[in-house]
């Protein structure tokens, strides 16, 4: 009897029953016993030494615990900055939203009025809201060691070369401005000590990640800090690590001597936990007679704010997917004096496809080739001479064009046809995203029953991370995902994660569910040996049964070898991936969208798309094909309605609420078609989270191009840019 296929199939998630009927908690879901309140306290200035800050009364309020602020606190968060010291309550204003002082008290309201009684006295210091002006000699100095928070440069091959040796060379500058990732969940953290042990119910993306940086940050041994987060309301990239409530949390726990709930209002969430940095990038690019990549050049200037979250990439991440022996990258990271950024779901994939997406679509127009053609040219596999060890990115612009019928479909640049006078268009783009291998661990416990407990450190995010861990161990155990239960969220209790960031859980931590079974396997196999009167390499396991290769009659239940244990079967897995020299590896999408623009509003419609994905094989279709259309989803809204609007004058979010930053609703998102072009990869499937949302802007405007003729270089594509683009083209 075939045993049925595991992986690759549609299955729900282990916890979807939980989640959807409001069963799962979530950090701020949970209670305990004399738990307080906190509140932060937000500056409302941009740029500020504290002069003065008196919490009388505020502790005078009945019912108030605790006050923290730069007095008594001074913890430094060390992620909150990766070059500069970020504290967990600032010392000195640096933007309109700076967390200035933390109380906790017995009731939200308490905690809400208390915040409101901190008085305190600025001695204001001139601000810089943009990248010019802080770039300037004289501009006011945001850290003691000046407004570049990182300078990048990087060269291969020969640029100048590369640009005389072209027929054309295009130039063009695209701007892409501020998102926010806008989780369901808001900012949450509870905390409590049990003398010198800390725990915090944290709302993160990942247990241990957040574990190390807890402990680095407050001086404390991991072994007295401990990190639970039993679920999560998604993330996108602004909980990684420890964040600053967690930090605040647990410094007002201490300090009252009570478990303390620290929550972020709406408002709160979306001007102090960063979003995405805005950019201007200025591109050229350089190609032959036969449509070749023979130069490509960028100069960007990213707005990261006051604070940048984001380790360490910035933009060069078309290099990856183009075939461009020569280039030349210039990029600079500023800080201004407006809120903080970081992470976001591909923080830095998104911007630059848009660039460099758009521009190569500018190009394949102006020389005559049709862009599918183009970016067949174009799309190498290699990445500065390394070789990918898996690649399907020429499969994913082929059966992402055939499924949307673009040779039927695409035409001139304004020719199209048009339906109820609105005009269509088809777009493309394509993208790469890193899918590097890495450190990951996992315990599998095979109980005496022949049931299987799997230990793992993963949260999840939204992902699906816990089933897709529990599919990988059911299938190299050769039992259904029920007979398997997936323990996670628990510092205590599950070993190291990476951390649900980078699009990297399923391979790191996957590749470890497996190292675990085949411990554990091998041990199972030396006990079965002797009972069967076999050699262990001779065995092998089949629906709970261990039986020799190819003689079905030799076999014994798994059940029956477990009986002649004391316990269970113990398997470890714990490794650090690395690839070999010369190699690299990556996941691969092509995406395919159809508009109909309406040139008398910009009002653009998407009626279709299509995302062709090469993320190796696919463990979990269902989870797999929503997190492809909940990435497009989120590049749609960054695209044509999101924008956390910084205002230039003052410094302040001008809509720091879900009414105004417009994340797609319901009607904004048309059917999106994904295909899997399972590619097979050495080392399993690859990256998949982050990939989806790269390429959508430039999809889109390539197809609101090819609609109407005009070109949009700035995102979010509103209407009110379309219409003027539209406007300018038509001399209206
Ligand atoms: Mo992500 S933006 O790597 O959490």
């Amino acid at each position: 009897m075939a045993q049925a296929k595991v992986l690759g199939n549609y299955v729900p998630r282990i916890d979807a029953a939980e989640r959807v009927t409001g069963r799962a908690r979530y950090a701020a879901d949970w209670k305990m016993s004399r738990m307080l309140y906190g509140r932060i306290v937000l500056s409302d200035v941009p740029h500020a030494k504290i002069a003065k800050l008196d919490d009388s009364k505020a502790l005078a309020l009945p019912g108030v615990d605790a006050v923290i602020s730069f007095q008594d606190t001074k913890v430094r968060w060390s992620p909150g900055d990766r070059v500069n010291p970020r504290y967990a309550i600032a010392d000195k204003v640096r933007f309109a939203g700076d967390v200035v002082a933390a109380v906790a008290a017995r009731s939200r309201q308490v905690a809400k009025d208390a915040a409101e009684l901190i008085d305190i006295e600025y001695e204001r210091l001139p601000p810089v809201f943009n990248v010019e002006e802080s770039l300037r000699e004289d501009a006011p100095k945001i850290w003691d060691n000046g407004n570049i928070h990182q300078k990048f440069e990087a060269a291969h091959g020969d640029v100048e070369e590369g640009f005389k040796k072209s027929k054309q060379v295009f130039e063009g500058t695209y701007y892409t401005n501020r998102n926010h990732n806008s989780p369901l969940e808001p900012g949450a953290s509870l905390a409590w000590w049990n003398g010198d042990q800390l725990t915090v119910v944290a709302g993160t993306q990942g247990i241990t990640t957040c574990r190390q940086s807890l402990s680095k940050d407050l001086g404390l041994p991991l072994s007295k800090t401990r990190v639970i987060t039993l679920f999560k309301g998604g993330g996108f990239g602004n909980k990684n690590q420890v964040m600053n409530y967690d930090l605040i949390a647990a410094l007002l726990s201490k300090k009252a001597g009570k478990p303390v709930l620290m929550e972020y209002t709406r408002r709160e969430d979306f001007i102090n936990v960063h979003g995405r940095w805005s950019t201007r990038q200025l591109l050229k690019a350089g190609v032959s007679e036969d449509g070749a990549l023979e130069a490509y050049e960028q100069k960007v200037y990213c707005d990261v704010g006051a604070y940048a979250r984001h380790p360490a990439r910035y933009g060069e991440a078309p290099l990856a997917y183009y075939d461009c022996h020569n280039s030349k990258s210039e990029i600079y990271v500023v800080y201004t004096n407006t809120p903080a950024t970081g992470n976001m779901r591909a923080p830095d994939g998104v911007p630059s496809a848009f660039a460099s997406e758009s521009m190569m679509d500018e190009i394949a127009y102006t020389i005559g080739m049709n862009p599918l053609e183009f970016r067949l040219k174009i799309q190498g596999n290699k990445h500065h001479g390394e070789e990918y060890v898996s690649y399907g990115l020429d499969q994913c612009i082929t059966s992402g064009a055939e499924t949307i019928g673009w040779k039927k479909k695409w035409h001139p640049a304004g020719k199209g046809p048009t339906v109820d006078r609105l005009k269509h268009g088809i777009g493309m783009a394509m993208c790469n995203w890193h899918a590097d291998l890495g450190q990951g661990a996992a315990i599998i416990k095979l109980n005496l029953d022949g049931t299987v407990q799997l230990a793992v450190g993963v949260t999840d995010i939204g992902t699906g991370a816990k089933s897709t861990m529990g599919l990988i161990a059911a299938d190299a155990l050769g039992v259904s995902l029920d007979d398997v239960k997936v323990i996670s969220g628990d510092t205590d209790i599950c070993p190291f994660s990476i951390g649900e960031s980078g699009s990297r859980t399923t391979t790191f931590t996957g590749m470890a569910v497996k190292a675990a079974v085949e411990d554990a396997k091998k041990q199972l196999y030396a006990i079965a040996a002797t009972m069967l009167d076999a050699k262990p390499d001779q065995l092998e396991i089949k629906d709970k049964t261990v039986l020799v290769k190819d003689q079905p009659d030799r076999k014994i239940s798994l059940a029956k070898v477990a009986e002649t244990m004391p316990d269970a079967i113990i398997g470890k897995g714990s490794l650090k991936g690395k690839l070999p020299q010369g190699k690299a590896r990556a996941s691969f999408a092509a995406h395919f969208a159809e508009v109909l623009v309406d040139e008398d509003t910009g009002v653009v419609t998407l009626t279709r798309y299509v995302a062709a994905h090469d993320s190796g094989p696919i463990v979990n279709k269902l989870t797999a094909e929503s997190q492809v259309q909940g990435g497009v989803i989120m590049g749609i809204g960054s695209s044509l309605s999101e924008e956390l609007i910084v205002n230039r004058e003052q410094g302040f979010i001008d809509n720091p609420s879900l009414y105004t930053y417009r994340v797609p609703l319901q009607h904004d998102v048309p059917k999106i078609e994904v295909i899997f072009v399972e590619t097979q990869d050495p080392y399993g499937p690859k990256a998949l989270g982050e990939v989806p949302t790269v390429p959508v802007a430039p999809a889109i405007a390539n197809a609101i191009f090819n609609a109407t003729g005009a070109r949009l270089r700035e995102t979010p594509m509103t209407s009110e840019k379309v219409l003027n683009a539209v406007n300018a083209l038509r001399g209206r």
